[in-house]
This record gives structure tokens, sequence and C-alpha cells, in this order.
């Protein structure tokens, strides 16, 4: 047996340079291979904390994935890696524009890496640091994972920079709590698909989850439901307690993490409505003045925040005010997503503030409220995200529109040249379904959202967007709602491989997609998960 798989093993295995996202131009000559082997060195500029913190997580990535064990070796031009800042193309454009003023790089730009690979070894170079963290993990998924003590890379050059600005996905830590352990390893399989941003969802109806120094009780007894509905509303419920909440510590701890890996947080905190965690403490911010209770079932609570008490003001001033204190995040995200009309409606203090205002309708109080906020995120430096329904009462010029019932609030948005992030249920609710046959996956909200459909998302809508307009398109996000998804395994099931789908929509051109190649190319990434240990669905529609 041994003498079977002795020569299995000492035969080098090939590095392939098509990973996913597909990076937007990979030259291979296959004849040729430069031979990495153990004992060889990584070379960074030994006076950069960051590049060297980079270098390290390439020598962790390949050690993780096969039995390569290299070496640190600062400064060493003759290293086999070697990862430098610096971009040949901007050396050769300031030559030909002497004395000419360049034009700003887009943030794309500053992502942008370049990889050759000849007799001499594998050269790095990016504009930043982020884009030698790119190049890396390129590098880390063109490995064949496999225990092996030398890797063929042919030689070749992969030029890559990403397609939108913002790629993102969000996380719902409100329905379920997920530990910080989790949320790290949400971010390392989102920083795998060169993805920037992290939505985090951190309140509901079912738990309020964000800590607030000023109002201690609100985590404390806001994040408790005495016990959490079987199924589907089924009326028939666990009898368990269950709550959770990120201290501030927590969060700076995630904050910190993510920046290592080049990605941003977007701390959510829902408003006005999916309030009944912080409505359960302060009663008194409540059109009917309560008692609520922590909402144990799904759904949309028509309870809501009351929009004529100045007391809500106060108190959602005191909550972002924190919220921005903690995440350095330029955006801010306030909800404002299935905020109920009818207790405003009844309300007389919602009523008189309508007078007040000389407002027409209930929905313009929310837009009164979201002014306000945008008005207390601006003084900080901070724009604000709202889900498509801020757009109906009119948003003011720095508000940014995210779109989840279908695109159509961000064609609109557009249009009014608001910037927006696309993720519609259509193309970017992985709460949904993955296989059309249900019995072979866990329970899920419902709809059908196969890895196909994901793929096959066009964020920029050309056919209802002239050129000039799809420039607000910030770039495209997938939305992971855990109202059915209470365990660490389960979130990985629902995100991957949806995650590598939305990962070439963010990441590459239109034309460099085919969802065949696509499949051809996941087979390793799933061998990437089997040995990091993330869960994924093995079957693909
Ligand atoms: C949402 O899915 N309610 C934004
Ligand atoms: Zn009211």
């Amino acid at each position: 047996m041994l003498l079977m798989l002795a020569p299995a093993l000492m035969m080098a295995e090939r590095a392939d340079y098509r990973v996913i996202p597909l990076p937007k131009s990979v030259q291979m000559d296959s004849t040729q291979v430069f031979t990495l082997q153990s004992g060889m060195g990584i070379a960074y500029d030994a006076s950069d904390p960051v590049m060297a913190r980079n270098a390290q997580f390439l020598r962790q990535w390949v050690e993780e994935l096969t039995d390569l064990k290299l070496k640190m070796t600062p400064d060493d031009k003759k290293a086999a890696i070697r990862l430098s800042l610096g971009f040949p193309a901007d050396k050769k454009a300031k030559k030909a524009k002497k004395g000419q003023k360049a034009e700003p790089l887009s943030e794309q730009q500053q992502e942008a890496y370049l990889i050759t690979i000849d007799k001499s070894g594998i050269a790095v170079q990016a504009r930043e640091n982020v884009g030698l963290f790119r190049a890396a993990q390129t590098l880390r998924k063109s490995l064949q994972v496999a225990q092996q003590s030398s890797i063929e890379f042919p030689f070749g050059q992969i030029a890559d920079e990403p397609r939108f600005v913002y790629r993102g996905a969000m996380l719902d830590c409100a329905r379920h709590f997920f530990p910080l352990e989790t949320l790290k390893r949400y971010i390392d399989v989102l920083a795998l698909h060169g993805c920037n941003q992290f939505h985090w969802h951190l309140t509901e109806d079912q738990g309020w989850r964000f800590e607030v120094k000023a109002l201690p009780q609100l985590a404390k007894e806001g994040s408790v439901r005495e016990q959490t509905v079987l199924g589907h509303n089924t009326e028939v419920y666990d009898g368990q307690r269950y709550g959770g909440y990120y201290t501030q510590a927590d969060c700076r701890e995630l904050v910190n993490y993510a920046a290592e890996r080049y990605i941003n947080i977007i701390p959510e905190i829902d408003l006005p409505g999916h309030m009944m965690g912080a409505l359960h403490v302060f009663p008194n911010l409540g059109c009917t003045g309560g008692p609520y209770p922590v909402w144990p079932q799904w759904g949309v609570s028509r309870d809501v925040l009351c929009a004529g008490n100045p007391e809500t003001l106060t108190f959602l001033k005191t909550v972002v005010g924190e919220l921005c204190d903690v995440f350095p995040s330029k955006f801010i995200h306030i909800g404002g997503d299935e905020s109920p009309r009818d207790r405003w409606k009844q309300c007389p203090k919602c009523q008189a503030k309508m007078k007040e205002l000389g407002l027409q309708k209930e929905s313009q109080l929310q837009t009164y409220i979201n002014h306000e906020m945008e008005a207390f995120l601006s003084e900080r430096g901070r724009d604000m995200i709202g889900w498509d329904e801020v757009l109906e009462g009119g948003l003011t010029e720095g508000g940014i529109v995210m779109s989840w019932r279908g695109i159509k609030g961000g064609i609109e948005a557009a249009k009014q040249h608001h910037r927006v992030i696309m993720s519609p249920t259509t193309y970017c609710y992985i709460d949904y379904y993955q296989l059309k046959d249900r019995n072979r996956q866990p329970d899920a909200i419902g709809g059908y959202l196969p890895v196909s459909q994901v793929y096959s998302f066009e964020p920029l809508v050309p056919e209802d967007l002239s050129e000039d307009e799809q420039k607000y398109i910030l770039g495209p996000q997938v939305n992971l709602w855990c109202e059915y998804v209470a365990y660490p395994q389960h979130v990985f099931y629902m995100l991957l491989p949806r995650l590598d789908a939305i990962s070439e929509v963010q990441w590459c051109r239109p034309d460099q997609k085919d969802f065949e190649d696509f499949k051809t190319r996941l087979p390793r990434m799933k061998k990437l998960y089997d040995r990091i240990g993330v869960n994924y669905c093995s079957g693909l529609e």
C-alpha cells in the first residue's frame, strides 16, 4: 500500500490560477513551471508591518492546504515569492504624462494586483497592501489541496482588479445569535471571495444584540426572548429562554479582525420598525405604552417606535451615537424596512406630530425620522444606508438605498442620483432554499434561489439605466436572514456556494462570466472548504 502511494505523494501538484472569483486576466504557459518547495522564502518590506502581516497570511494559507513550509525572508530579492508595492503600469503612465496631473485612481484600481510567475519565482505587485492581500488569496485558491511539499506554478501572469467598489454580504445575528468565532469565520470566508463589506444586522423584534453603555438594560433585557416558536409560526414553542448580545469590546475586536482582512463592517440598527427588543425594555417609546414582549415568533410587528414622542429621537441618537463610536464605517445602516403605520394612525402623539410638521401621510413620519438620523450621521461624517422603503417619503442627497424588494427601488434611486446597493430577493436572498427538492435541505424561509440564479444577476440593469445612472450602483450584496438558521454549520451551508456565485457578480466583468466554466472551478473551492472546515451545500442547481 505504501509503495503504491509513494509515487503519488512525490508528484508535485500544479497550481491553477483560474480561481473564484475569476481574475480579470490570466495568462498561463503550461509548458514551463516554477517549482515552489518547502524551505523557500517569502520576501516583503521589513519596514512595513502590514505587508509583513499579508506575507504571514500567505505563509499560513500555503501551510494549511499543503505540506509546504515557507520561510519569512524579508527584503530578500532572490526569494521564491516576492511581495512589493508599486505598479509597473503606474511608472509607465507617469513617464508618458510628464508634467501632467494624473487622473485619481478608483478604489477598484487601488485594489489591483499583478502576479508574475517565471523562472525567478512568483513576483506579487500591488499599489496598496490591500492588493497584496487579494493576490495572496488568489495564490491560496490556486493551490490544490493535497499532501505535497512542492507545487508547480505554471509560468504566466495574473492581472486583476474588482468590477464593483462595494462587494457585500449581510448576516442577521438578531433572529439568532452567533458567537464571535462564527463571525470571524464568516469574515474569513468573505475575504476569501474578495468581498469588502460585512453588513451586520444587530437588532430585531426577536432580540437586541448591541450593547449601549448609556442604556445598560437595553441589551441585557432586550436580547432575551422567553422562548422561540417551532417551525413556521406553528404556535408551538420550545419553552427555552434564548439570548445573547455583543459587547462593545466584542464589536471592536471584530472590527479590527475584519479590517486586517480588508473588510469594513456596516452595523445596522433597524428603525423605526423591527423594534420589539427595544420596546420590551422601554415601553414608553411605543405608541400604546406596552407591555411588549421580545418576540418569540417570526413576522413583522405592528408595534414600532412612536414617531410623535420626542424621547424616541433622543433614544435613537444615543444608540446610533454609540454605534458610530464603535464602528468606524463610513456607511451606517438604519434599516427602515417593514414598518407598519397602524399604530401611528391611532396614536395622538403621532397625529399631533403630523399636524405640527404639516404632513399628509403617516409614511412621511418615517421620512421625518430618517432625515433626523441622516443629519445626525452626517455631522459625524457618516452616510446613511436604508432599505428601499426609505425612498418612499423622499431621501436626502447623501442617503444610500439598499434595494431588496426587487431592483425597482434601486433603479428609481439611481435615476434620482442616490447611491444604490443591489440586494433584490430574486437574486440575493440566500435565506431561500437553494435546491428544488426541499427534502434534501434543512428547513428554510421559503422561495428558491439556486446558485445559477445568483450567478445570473446583472446589477447595473443596462436595459433600465443609462451609463451615467449606472455609476450610482455601488455593487451587489447577498443577505442571510436567520429565522430558520440557528447554528453556525447552517450559516455556511446557506452561504456556500452561493457566495461563490455572487463573488463573480461582484468581481468579474459580464463578458467574463460563464456558469458552465464557473462550475468547473467550484470543486477546488469545495476542497478548500473541506480543509478549513467550513460547511457548504454540496448540491448545485
Ligand atoms: C428585508 O428583507 N426585510 C429588508
Ligand atoms: Zn405614536
